[in-house]
């Protein structure tokens, strides 16, 4: 059948997914990125502690390897992560507040200048919200307070004007204190003249509880005068799935790709790994897995089926 990255851009939308280094070594892995998908994501490659390992050190080889991938594959590719608490060498949280500023500056403008022109998007600053709304007590924040935002945004706009500079979170999809904090910066910052231009939803989603009020949630943040993306798409199941399971996810599936055609300004979708045994879920939430589109087997499961219908 027609691909999805081909069902996707006949609507105006694109439809991507996250590889890692490691999966350029799996052929069948590969030929589904590059053949259904039409954005990249490397899952680690552009993390600081891939990047920056040690101060002023840079090692852009593995994200410079999946932006070759993405290229020869003419995907669009998204930067991911400049500023993030996880995946942060220890030597920048060990860091005294009065070198935050400085280290943070200097690992945003070499990595967004290194990768100036092959971007379509920055996320410049990963999950800064605790699930209550106050501000995740990172390095970041302990360092600049809530203001270390802008300074990450307008830094990275200085580095690459060609990126889309976005904010990205998960547990935001729905209407909730997390998603209103979420709000409330990007209204503030917007007011404020700072350079953001999108939003992003990871959508880490679990069987059956794709948020009712996803749409309006994605609409209110439009109607600021940013464009909108879900950038981690998965539905994790707790194992073993049943056939039922299987059929539900790929309603949930569908019902995230309509909410996203049905919301001007929501520029596409992104899944997060490319199969079931290449995500990250099953490490991260012990029971729970399958939360792609295809098998263990690379085969095409009910969630890819509804999708290509949704589209
Ligand atoms: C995950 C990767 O997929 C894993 O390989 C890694 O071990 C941990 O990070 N939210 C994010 C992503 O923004 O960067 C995370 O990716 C998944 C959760």
């Amino acid at each position: 059948g027609t691909s999805l990255r081909t069902l996707a851009e006949a609507k105006g939308i694109y439809f991507g997914t996250a590889i890692t280094q490691g999966d350029l070594n799996n052929a069948a892995l590969t030929t589904i990125a590059g053949g259904q998908f039409g954005m990249l994501t490397p899952a680690n490659e552009m993390k600081w502690d891939t990047v920056e390992p040690s101060p002023g050190s840079f090692n852009f080889g593995p994200g410079d390897r999946l932006a070759a991938f993405a290229q020869a594959n003419s995907m669009k590719l998204r930067g991911h992560t400049l500023v993030w608490h996880n995946q942060l060498p220890s030597w920048v949280s060990n860091l005294p507040n009065g070198q935050v500023q400085g280290a943070m500056r200097n690992h945003i403008t070499n990595t967004a200048t290194h990768y100036k022109g092959k971007l379509y998007a920055w996320d410049v600053v990963n999950e800064p919200f605790n699930e209550d709304g106050s501000f995740r007590n990172d390095a970041f924040y302990r360092a600049m307070g809530s203001g270390y935002v802008a300074d990450a945004l307008r830094t990275a706009r200085a580095a690459d004007p060609g990126a889309k500079l976005y904010l990205n979170d998960y547990n935001i999809e729905g209407l909730n204190p997390k998603s209103d904090a979420m709000y409330n910066l990007v209204k503030s910052l917007k007011s404020q003249g700072v350079p953001l231009d999108g939003v992003g939803f990871q959508a880490h989603f679990i069987l059956g509880q794709v948020p009712s009020s996803l749409k309006a949630n994605l609409q209110r943040f439009t109607a600021l005068g940013v464009e909108v993306a879900v950038t981690e798409l998965d539905d994790r199941i707790k194992l073993p799935a049943s056939s039922a399971d299987l059929a539900q996810q790929g309603r949930d599936y569908a019902s995230v790709i309509n909410t996203c055609l049905a919301v001007t300004g929501c520029v596409g979708l992104t899944q997060w790994g490319v199969g079931d045994a290449d995500s990250w879920i099953p490490g991260t939430f012990p029971g729970e897995g399958d939360g792609t589109m295809y098998d263990r087997g690379y085969r095409p499961k009910p969630a890819y089926t509804a999708s290509a219908e949704a589209l």
